[in-house]
């Protein structure tokens, strides 16, 4: 019997030796330790053995198990080492292969100057807000006292959702005034970009859906000065200290009194014309209209409960599309909505 276990130990040293797998091992593992395994095998034979050989065959049982595992863990640390090596040699990675280009994506040109305004606008202490482009009449227009029968509440001009007129598409980010004061105090200094809808036919200056970006500041003592500081200084921002700009005298009947600023024509740079062309850009006018601004009508105040005896504001509504053309110099409206990526990919 000890013989039989001598050659155990010796034949299952030599098998370890040549498994090079771990499948190999845990096959020997089975046959050598397990169950049904050989040294098993060998332990069953003990009760035939007498009383004081039985102790002695089963330490040297118990050192050939210790051997054989002890030579198990040493193949399988081998063995698991080479795997692995194996492994990253095939994995390997050549590090020099140039490796193929992503195309980036950008921002929309849109949101590109977008972004630039919000920016400048917030570094001048506005809060950016958001409203409803499914808006009231009564928002729309009639708080910001716009009569009944006005042109721009005409169903040639406006999308209505309702029979009665009462809940259309906003025709402008106006209403978003009225909003702003109903829910907060004076001071008020908010910024309110978003969509607007009119019945216009696209062409090179209009669309059907256009972004404005409303501005009002309610304060004490707020006057025309300004309105006209905080704009100049805005646009020069944005279209570089030397820009031309100027101010109409104009009517809304939300402001009092009201104005429009125009900026020089980026394409004729104010002559009208191009190779003796008239400028299709700005139709020869030489200057293109930005924003529409003023003073806020005290009438609009008072309905929102502020009083126009010790409260002024100012509040303007620029076109985003008209000042992205501008500092983009993009030629035509459409190309804007146009998605072609041959014109996005230029900005
Ligand atoms: N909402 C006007 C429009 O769409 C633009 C405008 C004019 C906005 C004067 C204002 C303002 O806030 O004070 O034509």
């Amino acid at each position: 019997m000890k013989q039989q276990l001598e050659n155990i130990r010796l034949q299952a040293m030599q098998e370890l030796d040549n498994a090079t797998t771990p499948a190999a091992l845990e096959e020997l593992r089975v046959r050598l330790l397990g169950k049904k395994g050989e040294l098993t095998a060998v332990l069953k034979q003990m009760g035939k053995l007498s009383a004081e050989e039985r102790p002695i065959m089963g330490q040297a049982a118990n050192a050939v198990r210790a051997a054989i595992e002890e030579k198990l863990e040493q193949r399988k640390t081998v063995i698991n080492a080479a795997v692995l090596e194996q492994k990253l040699a095939q994995e390997a990675l050549d590090v020099t292969i140039p490796g193929t280009p992503v195309n980036l994506g950008h921002q929309h040109p849109m949101n590109i100057v977008l972004q630039e305004i919000k920016d400048i606008f917030v570094g001048m202490g506005y809060q950016v807000v958001d409203g409803p482009e499914v808006e009231l009449a009564d928002y729309n227009f009639t708080r910001l006292n716009i009569e009944e029968g006005h042109p721009s509440r005409d169903r040639s001009d406006t999308f209505y959702f309702t029979d009665d007129d009462s809940v259309l598409l906003r025709t402008q980010t106006s209403p978003m005034q009225i909003r702003a004061m109903e829910n907060t105090k004076p001071p008020i200094c908010i910024l309110a970009p978003g969509r607007v809808f009119r019945k216009d036919e696209a062409d090179a200056t209009h669309s059907p859906m256009f972004h404005q970006i409303e501005g009002l500041v309610v304060d004490e003592n707020i006057t025309m000065g300004d309105l006209k500081g905080a704009l100049v200084t805005v646009m020069r921002r944005i279209y570089g200290q030397d820009a031309q700009m100027r101010f109409r005298p104009h009517h809304f009947p939300f402001t009092e009194p009201s104005c429009e600023m125009d900026m020089q024509c980026h394409k004729c740079h104010g002559t009208g014309e191009v190779d003796g062309h008239v400028c299709s850009t700005c139709h020869g006018e030489g200057w293109i209209e930005l924003l529409g601004a003023g003073m806020v009508h005290p009438k609009v105040l008072e309905g929102c409960g502020i009083d126009p005896e010790k409260y002024s504001g100012f509040a303007f509504g620029m076109g985003l599309e008209r000042m992205a053309m501008g500092r983009m110099k993009i030629n035509d409206l459409r190309l804007i909505f146009d998605n072609d990526i041959r014109f996005l990919e230029q900005f």
